[in-house]
């Protein structure tokens, strides 16, 4: 089909026409301008996007068009130029700008040259701002492509790009030549993009127009439509006239409504001096909260919460009315955009970011048009109408009022004078009249009607269903309702009733009254929200259907959405039976449409035995008499209603709420002061009303009441009295209200009773709360005492004058009467009583924090107090939701499964599992050969593959069942192959189990597979075999563990030290995921006084490798590591980014002790992941759990199911909960900043970490005292607090825990500011927090000790301004006490002859140095109050214990309890030796001296810890023929005896048994022990190497970490190499 001539509509702009709209028109687009506004070159700007979406088909015009011109005019061909950049605010930037231009230029470009600017804001602003200073100005035309380009940005001629400080802070007005609105494109765009739009399109009607506003207002459903289920019955559908739907029609009509608009404001006020302001509703506040959220949140979400609090500020003022605001308010949120920051829609998007009223407010201030303490806010008077042809002067006060979540309520002023007051309308009676004057004959004038989202679901309704037609007047006061007399039409689709009960129950009837329409087929459909779908209705719909009409479920049974089908006859009438046990509204459904039953009257029965809430069945009777219906009310609950029709009264007065009238009156009874209330009084028929009379009046109130009138005036202030007891059964909505006036009574008599009793209230507990335990706990707070019984609430009169306003403030359970009773309370409590989540009154009365203050003389003001808490009252909830907790997750004595390929190590690994936590192994392949009496090649072979792996999946099943708990269990690789067994995975994990998936690379696998010739081979390559399983793999794990074996060089002895290194690490792996041992993982201790503080080290690298030679260099000081994902890049496109993460993982693993902590910085929080992409972080957050690392960062501004759904996998990995402020807009001393740590806190995580950005030195004092705050109880969480920026760097000096540091070699720093820890340390010694201290060795001969090089080097190199000396004495005399007792003493080392002595100086001997019975270490420990403790301790043992363990063989399967060990020698360090052997595990222990009996007491003096076996040298020597006897043997005699007598070669067993051999001698360095020891091929231990590793451990004890051991041996085999 040929492109038909598009219709086309112009608005003008400037005085001339130059605004074009239209569908599908790049036709028009380009002739027109081709024609008009020649040029040599044109250039095409778009994003990427866009080129995919429209640029071929531009171009394609564009070159059509020209060429025709040409043709027809002779002139010469123009060049088309296209230039693509990224979509995204970030390309209005300098950079793209001037990419732009120096293309412009490269190109050849002039000053006759045309761009099109074709695409949404961002490019419209930029390529205008290049258009406006290209060779001083090149004319330009807008092609807006989003709705928001369409109705705002493009017009105007307002361009410009941001800078890093600002939006949009470089520009110029720069007019294009033509806008272009091509509407059809609209169809591309997100649909969050469109809705965004809208936001600026209700706001133009809003401030502008009421009639452009009652089109958006009605047409939300086909505007939406006609963008996002667009009609395409034709192509180019809606270019002409014949083919434009009517949507389409209305999307126009709206569009070029706020285009007219904005162009008429530009036009008249060009340069933004006056009315342009206007166009700025929604504007002043949007824009503050987008300062915070930006980009979570779009422009049009934020402008759209906006224009809501800047209306509410104008309803405050008395400019506006509540119908205008909830006019505002529905037809905001039809659209989908969102009115608060509380709603779902934008928890979604911010997480949990808090936007304070202080933040907010300092945005509003930095605005350029505001002024002192007033703010320039644009006032709507009414929809349609602003109080000023310009934003109008707000306070800051009132601001701050209307922002809060919370409000202030203090003691109203004494002695003022009667107030009257109107509340809201009665919702039941607001529904009814509806229907009453809807369905009836002529046309009646409504006052008084509620307005909520009932009764507008319930207009809505009977407007699509023609019952009748409506109109406002009196500014919204009253309804003018011009009824049909019941006559109807199906509605165009279905009536949504959200969550309107009442709405829904009355109109099912009322849908049953339908008549057919021309369409058989057509039905009335009545649909609402989730809720509703589960709401009842069965018993009106059996009703109506056995009185012959038919109604069908679409979905559940029992519930809407209900189908109804129309029938000429409509409602049958005759007798109908209806069960009215359960709700009063199925009856007065029926009885409202009763009088239009066809055939004959209507009789209703009700069965089923009681009726309940029969005073709103007389409600209903007595509606229908004033509409001119009389009902007969028969004996056992019959009713006759008479056929006919309602005859409309002119005028029906809605009475007032009952319930809310008591908040009002109350407020008189406990002020001593009048109220009346106009619209309800003794003829009401509301239960609550008998509130006045009932209550109030025995209390000591003077009660002066008409039918419809009510006049309160309270006793004396503290004077009203308590009620002996009270039945409220018929007015259970106002006992709340009568529990706060029991509150604050006095007895009846002097010294009587001052108790009220309050009864027939136990429905209460089900309502939006459990409302009786609410009233309790609040009432709680101010000191009053209360309590329950079954049937209701027992208050305790209280002393007005001590009454205490908790500081928390009252908690209203979302609950409106909970947050109005304390209201009232309020007025007469002193000092002022925060209520907190205000908003809830909304329900009933939106108004009523202004009525109170305008109308009945109440004083409020505002307070923040931060996000909303998650409460822990929660049983208060009625129908409690039960907190999920995010418990441990994995079972920390499950039985771990092991999965993976063949060859990843599943046996060595697992085996080696076994080992290290002592747990049996079970190999599923074993047990299959072992229970089956087979081999696996052999059972193949008989039955083949698909056989084998039933029984696999069998024996798996078999063995889960058996050992569920604490076993390694190894499987085969194929394992996963099987359905069944995945399923069994699965199940397993789901119950707690661990399934660990061993990863190794796949080319390692294959090269070691290639080895292998034993095992039954698939005839498929690995690699393809992997391809097939990985996802298996993934799917069924739930920790995953790298084997990063990359160093194996196919050399077993050097591959054998590898190994160890990748068991080791899998050790540490597998206790983060246990929990063995005291809690497992290397927690950074923040209890350790000497390790404070403590750092982790931040690594910024795409790819560590490169870098892990120098690790330990890099991480020297540090106590943890910090992986920061979001920096992370993969190397190759062949290696997945998770496949990349995984690996570095294992690799910072492999190459540092230290704990890992894995973060992924969102770029809000000054990092690089995507803001986004918040699925990817959640991802890789889960998949940091899966590979046990020991930290896990976790922002709190992630939406919260998000953070749930992480922390349910966090297992025994701890959680820091993290926020930055990178723009430093909260204040340490804000109440901001606490909510924040509570909302941290609100994760239950196990590190808190808040950073902000010091803007001067201030804040980082501010930022200690919030420390301080915060770590002084013993159970609060650590807490890392500290600012980014130069100015902030003090604060990182002063920070205590887990101080985030960097290494002169990284190449960047990952926060501004960020010190290294030697600097850190510097600096805190500088200003007296790391005072100078002084270590010593005690002994004698001590001359020619290594300990004081090794000690300083390490203090060195840490950067601790430590000493370490010798003090030599014979005896530990009091010289050495003296040492120890000064307050500069760190801690020292003991040696022969002292370390027995010493004991008796200190004040604690550690459990190892008492069994060893020596002390080594000293170590000044600061006790409960302050004072210093001396502990002794021992680390000899654990220098001999952790070098064995280091060279422990392995690829020997046995483990320490299977081997024998032998010390040589029965010395002081003997006994260090033997200890070390015990704690290894190693269970047969052998001592041999060359004095027996000094061996035998060395063995004696364990015997109460383990056995110790003394032999002689004949049996020493006789191991030979035993055979591989010991496995690891310790020497402790001096290296200087000669010892060739003792023992020989033999002791090291047959040739090739491979022990370890440890020499605790160093001088000489190598022993004949030692060298006999290398040639019988064992491993050997240096004594240098003990020496070394016990001193590391003493630093560790003493200072809090390891030292640097690389520059400790380096300086020691210096020394070494001097000596030998
Ligand atoms: N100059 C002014 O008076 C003025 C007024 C308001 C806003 N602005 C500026 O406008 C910018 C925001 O503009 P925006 O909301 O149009 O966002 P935008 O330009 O970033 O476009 C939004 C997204 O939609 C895509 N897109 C655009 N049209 C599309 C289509 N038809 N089909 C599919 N995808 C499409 C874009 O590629 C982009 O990813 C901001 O920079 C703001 O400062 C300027
Ligand atoms: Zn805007």
């Amino acid at each position: 089909m040929s492109h038909p001539n598009p219709h086309i509509d112009k608005v003008s702009i400037l005085g001339s026409e130059t605004i074009i709209l239209g569908f599908h028109i790049f036709d028009y687009v380009l002739r027109d301008t081709l024609s008009n506004f020649k040029a040599s070159t044109y250039v095409v700007i778009t994003d990427t996007n866009l080129e995919k979406l429209y640029l071929d088909r531009f171009t394609k015009t564009f070159h059509k068009i020209s060429q025709e011109i040409a043709a027809a005019t002779g002139a010469a061909l123009p060049r088309l130029l296209t230039y693509v950049i990224s979509p995204g605010e970030e390309s209005k930037s300098r950079a793209v700008k001037g990419e732009i231009e120096d293309y412009f230029l490269s190109q050849g470009c002039t000053r006759d040259t045309l761009v099109f600017a074709m695409g949404g804001g961002v490019i419209g602003d930029l390529v205008g701002f290049v258009a406006a200073t290209f060779m001083r100005g090149i004319p330009f035309v807008q092609v807006p492509t989003t709705l928001l380009a369409m109705v705002d940005s493009s017009i105007g001629g307002k361009t410009a790009i941001d800078t890093p400080e600002a939006k949009n802070s470089i520009g110029a007005f720069w007019q294009p030549k033509r806008i272009f609105i091509d509407l059809a494109v609209l169809e591309t765009l997100p649909e969050r993009e469109f809705v965004n739009g809208m936001a600026e399109v209700i706001k133009t009607a809003a401030i502008w127009n009421h009639d452009d506003f009652v089109l958006l207002e009605n047409g939300a459903e086909a505007i939406r439509d006609a963008v996002l289920k667009p009609v395409r019955n034709v192509e180019f559908q809606g270019a002409t006239l014949e083919t434009r739907t009517t949507a389409q029609q209305l999307l126009l009509q709206v569009v070029m409504a706020s285009v007219a608009v904005k162009s008429y404001v530009v036009t008249h006020d060009e340069r933004e001096t006056g009315m342009r302001g206007l166009l700025n509703f929604g504007h002043s506040i949007g824009h503050a909260i987008e300062g915070l959220v930006t980009p979570k949140l779009l422009h049009g979400e934020c402008v759209a919460i906006g224009m809501i609090k800047e209306a509410e500020i104008a309803r405050h003022c008395g400019f506006l009315s509540q119908v205008a605001v909830g006019r505002l308010t529905r037809c905001i949120q039809a659209y989908g955009l969102p009115v608060t920051m509380e709603e779902k829609f934008v928890k979604n998007y911010i997480g949990n970011q808090y936007c304070s009223v202080d933040e907010l407010m300092r945005i509003l201030r930095v605005d350029k048009k505001n002024v002192g303490s007033q703010k320039r806010i644009v006032m709507l008077s009414a929809i349609g109408k602003t109080l000023e042809q310009k934003p109008s002067n707000i306070s800051d006060d009132l601001i701050r009022k209307c922002l809060a979540a919370s409000t202030v309520v203090h003691p109203r002023p004494v002695n003022l004078p009667p107030v009257t007051l109107s509340p809201p309308g009665s919702k039941s009676i607001s529904n009814r009249a509806l229907v009453l004057a809807a369905l009836g004959q002529g046309t009646c004038r409504l006052t008084g009607l509620l307005h909520s989202d009932d009764t507008q679901v319930m207009l809505t309704a009977l407007a699509k269903l023609g019952a009748a037609t409506f109109e406002w007047e009196n500014n919204g006061e009253t309804l003018v309702v011009h009824g049909n007399g019941g006559k109807m039409h199906i509605p165009d689709s279905e009536l949504y009733l959200g969550n309107a009960g009442t709405a829904a129950r009355f109109l099912t009837t009322v849908s049953v009254l339908v008549p057919p329409s021309a369409d058989p087929a057509q039905k009335t459909i009545l649909t609402g929200n989730a809720r509703m779908k589960q709401r009842p209705i069965a018993p009106l719909v059996d009703a109506l259907t056995a009185n012959g009409s038919v109604l069908k479920y679409a979905e559940a049974q029992g519930c809407l959405p209900l189908e109804v089908t129309p029938f000429s006859h409509g409602l049958a009438g005759g007798e109908i039976q209806l069960a009215a046990s359960i709700s009063s509204q199925y009856v007065s459904s029926i009885l409202l449409c009763a009088p239009y039953a066809t055939k004959e009257p209507v009789t209703l029965v009700l069965t089923g035995g009681q009726v309940i809430s029969q005073p709103y069945i007389d409600m209903t009777i007595a509606m229908m008499k004033s509409f001119g219906v009389t009902v007969e009310v028969l004996p056992n609950n019959t009713y006759r209603i008479p056929q006919g029709s309602y005859i409309n009264p002119e005028t029906y007065l809605v009475e007032a709420d009952a319930s809310s009238a008591t908040y009002p009156l109350a407020i008189a009874a406990i002020t001593g002061t009048t109220c009346t209330v106009p619209n309800i009084g003794s003829a009401s028929l509301q239960g609550d009303a008998g509130f006045a009379v009932n209550v109030l009046r025995p209390m000591g109130c003077t009660v002066v009441q008409t039918e419809t009138s009510t006049t309160v005036t309270g006793p004396p202030i503290g004077t009203l009295k308590a009620l002996p007891h009270i039945d409220m059964e018929t007015m259970t909505d106002a006992f709340l209200t009568a529990s706060v006036l029991a509150a604050v009574t006095q007895p009846t008599t002097p010294g009587g009773n001052n108790v009220t009793k309050i009864s027939g209230i136990a429905n209460q507990r089900v309502k939006e709360c459990n409302r009786i335990a609410a009233m309790m706990h609040e009432l709680g707070k101010f000191g009053v005492t209360t309590s329950e019984f079954d049937d209701g609430i027992i208050v305790h009169g209280h002393d007005i004058a001590s009454l205490t306003p908790p500081k928390e403030g009252v908690h209203c359970y979302d609950d409106h009467r909970v947050a109005m009773s304390f209201s009232v309370l309020a007025n007469v409590v002193p000092g002022g009583t925060i209520i907190r989540e205000k908003k809830c009154v909304e329900k009933t009365w939106p108004m009523w924090w202004d009525d109170l203050e305008s109308k009945l003389g109440g004083r409020t003001s505002d307070v923040d107090l931060g996000p909303p808490q998650e409460h822990h009252d929660y049983e208060v909830k009625s129908g409690s939701s039960g907190k999920k907790t995010a418990g441990s997750w994995a079972n920390g004595d499950a039985t771990i499964v092991v999965i993976g390929m063949r060859g990843a190590g599943k046996t060595s690994m697992g085996r080696y599992a076994a080992r290290t936590l002592k747990r049996p192994f079970e190999d599923v392949d074993q047990y299959f050969e072992r229970t089956l009496s087979t081999t696996i090649p052999e059972f193949i072979k008989e039955h083949g593959w698909p056989a084998f792996r039933e029984q696999e999946a069998k024996v798996l099943a078999e063995l889960l069942e058996k050992h569920p708990k604490s076993h390694i269990i190894s499987c085969g690789g194929g394992i996963v192959e099987t359905a069944s067994s995945r399923e069994a995975f699965k199940k397993y994990i789901a119950q707690g189990g661990i399934v660990l998936h061993l990863v190794r690379n796949i080319n390692e696998i294959e090269a070691y597979l290639n080895k292998d010739t034993t095992r039954p081979m698939y005839g498929e390559s690995m690699r393809d075999v992997w391809a097939r399983r990985e996802a298996w793999y993934r799917e069924c794990c739930n920790f995953e563990f790298v084997v990063a074996g990359q160093q194996l060089k196919g050399i077993e002895a050097e591959d054998a030290k590898e190994w160890a290194l990748v068991e080791s690490n899998l050790g540490r792996f597998l206790r983060v995921i246990t929990q063995s041992g005291s809690r497992g993982q290397k927690r950074v201790s923040r209890a350790h006084v000497a390790a404070k503080p403590t750092f982790f080290l931040s690594l910024t690298f795409p790819d560590i490798s490169p870098a892990l030679p120098h690790l330990s260099k890099l991480t020297l000081g540090s106590d943890a590591i910090e992986l920061r994902v979001d920096l992370l890049k993969s190397p190759s496109a062949l290696i997945s980014f998770r496949d990349h993460v995984a690996q570095q993982v294992s690799l910072l693993r492999r190459h540092s002790e230290l704990p890992i902590l894995y973060t992924v910085r969102s770029v809000s929080q000054g990092g690089q992941w995507p803001d986004n992409d918040v699925e990817g972080m959640v991802t890789l957050l889960k998949d940091g759990l899966q590979w046990g690392v020991e930290y896990l960062d976790v922002e709190i501004g992630l939406p919260r199911s998000k953070i749930d759904e992480v922390l349910a996998q966090k297992g025994n990995t701890l959680i820091v909960a993290s926020w930055h402020d990178c723009r430093g807009t909260v204040a340490w001393s804000s109440e901001a900043m606490e909510a924040q740590y509570k909302l941290a806190a609100s994760i239950s995580p196990d590190v808190i970490k808040l950073i902000g950005t010091a803007k001067s030195m201030k804040d980082n004092f501010e930022c200690s005292e919030f420390a301080e705050r915060h770590t002084t109880k013993a159970d609060d969480l650590p807490l890392i607090s500290m600012n980014m920026g130069a100015q902030g760097q003090l604060s990182r000096v002063l920070n205590n825990y887990l101080t985030p540091v960097t290494h002169k070699l990284l190449p960047v720093k990952a926060a501004p500011g960020q010190l290294d820890a030697r600097e850190i340390l510097l600096a805190r010694n500088v200003i007296g927090l790391l005072p100078a201290k002084q270590f010593y060795l005690f002994g004698t001969p001590i001359k020619q000790s290594l300990s004081p090089l090794m000690h300083n080097t390490s203090f060195q190199s840490l950067g601790l301004p430590y000493n370490y000396g010798l003090h030599e004495t014979a005896t530990v005399d009091e010289s050495v006490v003296a040492k120890m007792r000064a307050p500069e003493f760190g801690g020292a080392s003991v040696t022969i002859p002292h370390k027995i002595e010493i004991m008796s100086k200190l004040d604690e001997i550690t459990e190892e140095a008492k069994a060893i019975g020596a002390v080594n270490t000293v170590i000044p420990v600061l006790g409960d109050n302050k004072e210093t403790i001396l502990v002794g301790d021992n680390t000899d043992w654990l220098g001999i214990k952790h070098q064995i363990q280091r060279h422990l063989s392995t690829t020997s399967t046995v483990q320490p309890e299977q081997m024998k060990g032998l010390v040589i020698g029965a010395g002081g360090t003997s006994r260090a030796a033997l200890y070390a052997l015990h704690r290894l595990g190693v269970q047969e222990i052998s001592i041999f001296n060359r004095t027996l009996v000094k061996a035998q007491s060395v063995a004696d003096s364990f015997k109460d810890l383990f056995t110790v076996k003394v032999i002689g040298s004949s049996e020493l020597l006789k191991s030979s023929e035993s055979s591989s006897d010991f496995d690891l043997i310790v020497s402790t005699v001096p290296g200087t005896i000669e010892s060739e007598a003792m023992f020989d070669e033999s002791i090291f067993g047959q040739v090739g048994k491979k022990g370890v051999a440890v020499e605790l001698a160093y001088t000489p360095r190598f022993t004949r022990f030692l060298k006999l020891a290398g040639q019988a091929g064992w491993a050997t231990v240096e004594g240098g190497e003990v020496l070394i590793e016990q001193g590391g451990w003493q630093a560790q004890k003493w200072v809090g970490r390891r030292w640097d051991l690389e520059s400790v041996q380096v300086q020691m085999d210096l020394v070494q190499a001097g000596r030998v």
